[in-house]
């Protein structure tokens, strides 16, 4: 079923049969270094494409042209629900990315909550080493709202102690998405 489409994108829900493209790039570590978990196996990728063909917050993005998965979007509402805040987060294969289709997937669904979902407000949050993803919110026009120091840990070392990171915060208000 196809949910978005954009110039060169379909963006869909995931199905199990997705679990080859999602283990080309989720069993690269250059893709899982900032993630909440580490590479997968392919026997995790089956499981990880169920679960994610059962969890509307996850979105296939896929070329237009030969329907190849390249990347995912994560798309979640937080909060209380009259809060209208809506949480965003991407991977995409390292093949696909640097041209502009984390941009063009992201745009449709920012469109899409602030025009039908009426947002009020959407997040996202990252690594700041990782400018990667924050150059890829302010081209989104998304704010840098906060700086917060070792504001969470996904890794552990040897010892098993956390490895504590910090993390900024973007925001993009409706007021400020419909005044561009
Ligand atoms: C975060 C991530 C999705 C960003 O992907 P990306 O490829 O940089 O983003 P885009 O696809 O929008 O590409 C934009 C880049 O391509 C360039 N580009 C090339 N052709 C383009 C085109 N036709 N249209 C737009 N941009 C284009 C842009 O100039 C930009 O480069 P720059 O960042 O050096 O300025 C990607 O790095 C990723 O998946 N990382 C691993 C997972 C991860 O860390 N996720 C975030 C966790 S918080």
């Amino acid at each position: 079923m196809v949910i978005f489409e954009t110039e060169r994108l379909i963006i869909r829900k995931f199905s199990i049969d997705d679990w080859k493209d999602l283990y080309e790039y989720l069993s690269d570590e250059s893709v899982v270094k900032y993630e909440p978990y580490d590479v997968l196996s392919e026997e995790a990728c089956r499981q990880e494409a169920k679960n994610r063909s059962e969890n509307p917050a996850f979105l296939a993005v896929c070329l237009k042209e030969s329907s190849k998965l390249i990347g995912n979007l994560y798309f979640e509402q937080q909060g209380p629900k009259e809060f209208l805040t809506w949480e965003l987060g991407y991977v995409f294969n390292p093949a696909y990315q640097h041209k502009g289709y984390a941009t063009e997937s992201c745009r449709e669904i920012i469109r899409y909550a602030f025009e039908h979902f009426k947002a009020h407000r959407i997040i996202a949050m990252c690594n700041p080493e990782n400018s990667a993803s924050w150059r890829l919110m302010e081209r989104l026009q998304m704010r840098r709202e906060g700086y917060f120091k070792k504001k969470a840990f996904f890794k552990r070392d040897e010892k098993g102690e956390p490895i504590w990171h910090d993390s900024y915060e973007y925001g993009l208000l409706a007021e400020e998405y419909h005044k561009k």
